[in-house]
């Protein structure tokens, strides 16, 4: 797997991740979730960067010309709920992408120990697809392995990204092995420490919670 860390090149990148980590910042839900989908919006900017082009013609009013066009067929899926707002962001940018939803939740065992629970999926066909799974969180790396496994049975995607907003360094080493050889992980920022609950130190808190509310 190749790992792209974005914000190891200093950029606009950092103010965004600085607001969705700011204490302050963060209570207002609709700014964390804009700067979410801002940081969804660079991803996606990167990831056209590494797309098939070919040249196409375009009238303009006053002549022609030559512009490369990517030829990709995408499919955005998205981990629900964290998900959504880095999904519009890359929607955003992948005018025609397609979308899928999976829904993955913690179900805990005790205060330490979690399994992750796969449900709702609804998703078109995967096959020959440029798959972008879309996941703000890569903490422990559980949940994108568990929700690539049930999107086996959607078919083979052509080439895999993953498209995540924070990671923990031990997330990143788990999943390593975990996804074709060829899948490329582009990550706006990581952070060393990982709790015993599984949350990203320092992190930002609850993703999921930040963008949509606490839940029962
Ligand atoms: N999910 C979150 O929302 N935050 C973390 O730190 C880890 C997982």
């Amino acid at each position: 797997m190749k790992v792209n860390i974005i914000d190891s090149k200093k950029s606009i990148l950092n103010k965004f991740i600085s607001d969705i980590r700011n204490v302050e910042t963060q209570k207002d839900s609709m700014r964390f979730r804009r700067n979410i989908e801002r940081i969804g919006e660079v991803l996606a900017y990167k990831i056209s960067e590494t797309l098939n082009y070919e040249t196409k013609e375009i009238t303009t009013p006053l002549g022609k010309k030559e512009m490369s066009l990517h030829t990709n067929d995408v499919v955005v899926c998205s981990i629900l709920r964290a998900g959504l707002p880095l999904h519009n962001g890359l929607l955003n940018y992948f005018d025609d992408a397609g979308s899928a939803y999976i829904s993955a939740y913690r179900k805990h065992i005790n205060d330490t120990e979690f399994e992750i629970k796969v449900e709702y999926f609804a998703s078109p066909s995967l096959e020959g697809k440029t798959l972008i799974l879309a996941d703000p969180m890569l903490a422990t790396g559980q949940s994108l392995v568990s929700v690539f496994e049930a999107l086996k049975t959607h078919g083979s995607p052509k080439e895999i990204h993953l498209a995540c907003v924070l990671g923990s360094t031990e997330g990143i080493e788990f999943i390593k092995n975990q996804f074709p050889e060829s899948t490329v992980l582009w990550i706006a920022t990581v952070d060393e420490e990982l709790n015993d609950k599984g949350y990203i130190v320092p992190g930002l808190g609850d993703a999921g919670d930040l963008a949509f509310g606490k839940k029962l």
